[in-house]
């Protein structure tokens, strides 16, 4: 009994070792391919803002004296990112939801939320 159970714990360490290895393996293997993913993300999204972004909020996410927000103190929230990224906003902002994918946007939020003010 007593043996039968100190197997199992065996057998069970063994197997959480080898899943762990396993683990870090897969994760340095894509840290290896896109180099860290979030400045990735970010360097995506700022080249997408430049694009599609800037005419209207700036090149530095601000443009002052006209009536788009200070996106460096949008909020940190991003489904209201999305939303309106996605369906536009007043008429004003345009909507973006049949021309940027999902992940075109979610690069956009980590750019934007890089540039937070503190
Ligand atoms: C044609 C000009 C124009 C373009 C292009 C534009 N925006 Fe806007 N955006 C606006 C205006 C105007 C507002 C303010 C709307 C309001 O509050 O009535 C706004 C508001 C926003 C807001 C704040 C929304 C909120 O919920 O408070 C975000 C975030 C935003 N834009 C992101 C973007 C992103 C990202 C892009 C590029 C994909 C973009 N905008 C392109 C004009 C533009």
């Amino acid at each position: 009994m007593l043996r039968e159970v100190s197997h199992r714990t065996v057998a069970s360490l063994a197997t959480a070792a080898v899943l762990t290895v396993a683990l870090a393996a897969t994760v340095r293997a894509a840290d290896d391919a896109t180099g860290n993913p979030l400045q990735a993300q970010i360097d995506h999204g700022k080249s997408t803002y430049a694009e599609k972004c800037s005419h209207c909020h700036g090149p530095n996410l601000m443009n002052s004296g006209t009536i788009t927000p200070d996106l460096r103190v949008f909020p940190d929230d991003k489904t209201r990112f999305v939303t309106t990224v996605k369906n536009g906003k007043n008429n004003k902002m345009p909507p973006w939801g049949d021309i940027l994918s999902d992940d075109q946007i979610g690069d956009l939020w980590a750019f934007i939320s890089s540039r937070r003010k503190p």
